[in-house]
């Protein structure tokens, strides 16, 4: 592990290049696309807008592979990807319920290129959100935007730069126009992990102290241990293979444990769902959500 820390390239924070793992998750969103509307997990229609040059040269032979793809799919280890678009459903399905119970501004850590701010521009209803990422990549997705206008004509959108570890989150949003104490829903999805322990307390009491009463936050988390079965150090491996391309996982809590730091820091969980939830719940064409990553609804 140390090993791929060394030579792997620095980390995210120190660099001017926008995350790859943002990307990636893009290009999952992006191919899902390419499936027929009854098989997909979400429809993200923003997606493939977002991708690179890599990301849209992979897309074609990608889509082409997808039943190769999909028996990999099925395999214990191979449901990163579908995971990753099983957390994004219970994440939208979050947003629409907390919206409906009056939810009055939507706060987006670690934002990557997250499109819900137009995907869902009817159900916001201009109500504000506020989307937080590193310089990088919240300039790179900011310059998308602005040269894709009409297809982004939706929408209300804040832009705040910030570097969790460094910087104080509940300025920056002062900063712009973020209402503190009203009803808030927050998505921190595919980024805790990434981050050190002092700095997803940091986070989660920044997040505490300006939201109000009623507020809910919607997270993922990697459970540390790799899962269950002979396979969890092949997962463990896997994990710290992200050091290769400078975003190492760090924090990794099991589920149980999930919901006393969540209550730590004022949060009461109100939804968990694992591997078996997600897969029963969204996975279509046979394919299964990873073991050891799961997602988090909690109340303040
Ligand atoms: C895996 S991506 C997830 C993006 C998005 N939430 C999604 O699910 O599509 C992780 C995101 O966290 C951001 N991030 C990582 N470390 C950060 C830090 N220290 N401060 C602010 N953002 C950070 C990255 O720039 C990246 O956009």
């Amino acid at each position: 592990v140390s090993l791929l820390r060394r030579f792997g390239p620095r980390a995210l924070s120190a660099t001017d290049r926008a995350s790859l793992t943002a990307e990636a998750v893009t290009l999952w969103r992006a191919l899902e696309l390419r499936r027929p509307a009854t098989e997909r997990i979400i429809t993200d229609q923003f997606a493939p807008v977002f991708l690179g040059a890599t990301g849209r040269a992979l897309l074609g032979p990608l889509a082409a592979a997808t039943p190769v793809r999909d028996r990999i799919a099925r395999h214990d280890l191979g449901g990163l990807s579908t995971y990753v678009l099983c957390r994004h459903r219970f994440i939208d399905e979050q947003l629409l319920q907390a919206l409906r119970a009056g939810a009055e501004q939507v706060l987006v850590l670690g934002a990557g290129y997250d499109a819900r701010a137009y995907r869902f521009a009817a159900e916001l209803d201009r109500r504000p959100v506020y989307e937080v990422d590193l310089p990088p990549a919240s300039q790179r997705k900011a310059a998308i935007i602005a040269a894709h206008e009409r297809v982004f004509a939706d929408g209300s959108v804040h832009r705040v730069e910030i570097d969790f570890a460094r910087e104080h989150l509940p300025g920056r949003l002062d900063s712009a126009g973020f209402v503190r104490a009203r009803k808030t829903f927050v998505i921190w999805e595919g980024v805790a992990p990434y981050l050190d322990a002092a700095t997803v307390d940091a986070t989660l009491d920044a997040v505490r102290a300006v939201c109000g009463p009623g507020s809910t936050i919607a997270l993922d988390l990697w459970d540390g241990t790799g899962g269950p079965g002979r396979l969890a150090p092949v997962r463990r491996l896997a994990a710290q293979a992200l050091a290769l391309v400078g975003e190492p996982v760090r924090f990794g809590v099991l589920p149980a444990a999930a919901t006393m730091l969540l209550h730590e820091h004022g949060f009461e969980v109100s939804e968990q769902a694992g591997a078996p939830e997600l897969t029963a719940r969204y996975a279509t064409a046979g394919r299964r959500s990873a073991e050891s990553l799961y997602v988090l609804a909690a109340r303040r």
